[in-house]
């Protein structure tokens, strides 16, 4: 009605849709996800809610994490990054699936959900399973006082403010953030040293400045994504952490674009996606500094080999060409716990710009709803 769209005007500001206020409201929502959530000598990570002891999390052998949709990219990269830094294995599960699967568990697994509502129905159910089945439950959740807070053993909360854009941006960097942040608490806990643990926390307290200066580049990213705006198909590769990443991008532009998009991990792509390949079919590539930087390289290669345009976004300097790539967008290079966060601006600006172009209802685009209650 007449009020409320007012009131939505007025919360829009000088912004065209609630998906662009929310993505360059990520440095702040960044800020907030952080605030007061590091030990004194800053060194570690440290958690209000999450209400298990030292021993207790010496005990956890294995971490299971749940979610739907963006939420699971989020525990992809939880995967990649608790693995990594705290060498705790992690398995990640669609809660939708999870919930039917039965799948045999040892005694001494964590389960994670992840859900920026705490409203997803298939989440809250995946919860419900693990504890009926006697496991610990813990939430990563945006919605203050959601049932999935509610019930869940203990958690974390985002604090990312509204997200109204049905499209999520802010949540799921803030939940990239808090990924990172258990990965440096397990670690810390575990054979990660001091030094590595206080190289972390300054990563990750630089992330809000680092992505302001990716939002500084926003006019470049529209100009790009307005060039490619009328395809159908788009693939987005990456490796190692920038796979999730690449799923990320590509459901970004499903949501909110219509434009049908694969992620594919860069080196997979040549086991059938390469059939694709063509003109009509341009590629994002994730492709920052790093140990896989030279495959993906080759990958970018064999698709432009194919006539496939490529969009590369790297952190890279002069070991990525400025003629590897038809465009290239470039991000800071930073701590590699800190880039699945940094080069996922990019990709949510490259969505916006295209649906924009293609004259798409951003904030609500057809058969989504923000939060989904049915199974
Ligand atoms: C819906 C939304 C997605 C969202 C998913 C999970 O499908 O359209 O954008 O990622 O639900 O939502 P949640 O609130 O659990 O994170």
């Amino acid at each position: 009605n007449q009020i409320d769209w007012k009131i939505e005007e007025a919360e829009l500001g000088s912004f065209t849709h609630f998906m662009e206020k929310e993505i360059f409201e990520q440095p702040q929502a960044l800020e907030n996800a952080m605030r007061g959530r590091f030990s004194d000598d800053e060194s570690t990570a440290k958690f209000g809610g999450l209400n298990l002891d030292a021993r207790e999390w010496r005990q956890i052998d294995r971490i299971v994490f749940c979610g739907c949709g963006t939420a699971w990219h989020a525990c992809l990269v939880a995967e990649y990054l608790i693995e990594r830094y705290a060498r705790i294995p992690v398995e990640v599960e669609y809660a939708s699936e999870f919930r039917y699967r039965n799948a045999p568990l040892d005694k001494n697994a964590l389960f994670f959900v992840v859900s920026q509502s705490g409203e997803t129905i298939d989440t809250l159910e995946a919860l419900r399973e693990a504890q009926r089945k006697g496991f610990r439950v813990l939430g990563i959740t945006n919605g203050v006082g959601a049932t999935i807070a509610r019930e869940s053993d203990g958690g974390v909360y985002q604090h990312s403010g509204p997200e109204i854009g049905v499209a999520s941006t802010k949540a799921f960097t803030a939940q990239l953030l808090i990924s990172g942040m258990l990965s440096l608490y397990l670690g810390r806990m575990r054979d990660l040293s001091f030094g590595d643990g206080r190289e972390m926390v300054q990563a990750f307290k630089s992330v809000p400045g680092l992505v302001s200066q990716i939002l500084d580049q926003a006019d470049k990213i529209k100009a790009i994504a307005e060039r490619y705006a009328d395809h159908q198909d788009f693939l987005f590769l990456g490796r190692q952490s920038m796979f999730p990443i690449a799923l990320e991008g590509a459901l970004k532009l499903k949501e909110i674009s219509y434009i049908h998009a694969e992620g594919y991990p860069a080196a997979e792509m040549k086991h059938g996606p390469i059939a694709l390949i063509s003109e009509q079919c341009p590629s994002v590539v994730l492709s920052p500094h790093g140990d896989t930087l030279q495959k993906v390289l080759s990958n970018i290669a064999e698709t432009r080999a194919r006539k496939g345009r490529v969009i590369a976004i790297t952190s890279a300097g002069k070991d990525f060409p400025e003629t590897a790539a038809d465009d290239i967008i470039r991000i800071p290079s930073a701590h590699s716990c800190v880039m699945p966060i940094l080069a996922t601006i990019p990709l949510q600006l490259l969505a916006y710009h295209i649906a924009c172009k293609r004259g798409c209802d951003v904030d609500k685009p057809r058969n989504l709803a923000k939060s989904v209650t049915v199974e």
